[in-house]
């Protein structure tokens, strides 16, 4: 049973061998790993790639999917969390992706026994965008080894960096990060972003996780946007080859400037397009180990 709940769970053959099963669906392979499964999707927090994407990979490889609103389900009764995955469980569900506001949630689901994949905890993981991301950037680069990547935005609060952070310093990337003093974290290497904006093969911008803010947030989004949002200005800064990518959500006019979501540095919309395959392919392992 191959759960997948953290990157750092995984050695780097692990990592690749995902990466290389993603790169063959992508190519048109083919697998009916899931067939006969039924999958459930329970996501707490809302989604629309993780959890879409992971239905069509389930979907691409014969699996039936079951869907799951915490705001229409007996949670508003008094049920728990774990009584609730239990639930899915017990009725038979073959395989859980699970997306909750907690950290590490899945360290209350120890005796559940099918696998469980993560579509996120809180602000500690999100391998699968991790995954999708390491596919992108190897499909652009064609390895790891040296590349310059800066994360800008809110660091603090954002699972995405966290997960990548991890990853790509154990694949020998240069990972350092940039945006407001608000959201910066000790052990992140920062970089001023105008020197970001200059250096680097590959800007990685967020979005601010308002969700997971305990206060108020001191920067406005005009001043974010005037101080680190993406605009074509800033674009002609950036090196001959580099890169813009983003987990997405996105907000236009604010870390990211509409002309820039679709123009000719972005792969935000390949990003979303790889994490069906990445998704295959980490489903297609849980049904095999
Ligand atoms: N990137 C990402 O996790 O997007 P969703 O919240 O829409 O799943």
């Amino acid at each position: 049973m191959a759960n997948l709940f953290s990157l750092a769970d995984l050695s780097i053959p692990e990592v690749n061998k995902i990466l290389n099963r993603a790169e063959a669906f992508l190519d048109g392979a083919q697998s009916r790993a899931a067939e006969d499964k039924v999958i459930a999707s329970l996501f707490f927090e809302p989604s629309t790639r993780t959890q879409q994407s992971f239905s069509m990979a389930a979907c691409r490889l014969g699996a039936k999917v079951l869907t799951f609103n915490a705001d229409s389900s007996s949670m508003q009764k008094g049920e728990t969390f774990y009584d609730t995955v239990r639930t899915f469980e017990e009725i038979g569900s073959d395989a859980l992706i699970i997306r909750h506001k907690e950290n590490a949630y899945y360290k209350k689901l120890t005796g559940v026994k099918v696998p469980i994949l993560s579509g996120g905890d809180g602000t500690g993981n999100h391998p699968t965008q991790s995954l999708l991301d390491l596919m992108t950037i190897r499909q652009e680069f064609g390895g790891f080894e040296g590349l310059r990547i800066c994360i800008v935005g809110d660091i603090l609060h954002s699972r995405v960096a966290h997960t990548n952070i991890e990853i790509m310093r154990r694949l020998g990337m240069d990972v350092y990060t940039s945006g407001p003093e608000e959201f910066r974290e000790e052990g992140c290497d920062f970089i001023e972003f105008s020197k970001a904006l200059e250096t680097m093969d590959i800007l990685m911008l967020l979005r601010i996780q308002h969700e997971r803010l305990t206060g108020s947030m001191q920067t406005t989004a005009e001043e974010y946007n005037r101080d680190f949002g993406l605009s074509l200005s800033r674009c002609g800064r950036m090196k001959d080859g580099a890169i813009i990518m983003h987990p997405a959500p996105f907000n236009r006019g604010v870390e990211i400037d509409d002309e820039v979501v679709e123009g000719p540095r972005s792969r935000i919309f390949k990003q979303i397009r790889n994490g069906v395959f990445v998704r295959m392919a980490v489903i297609e392992r849980a049904f095999s180990e």
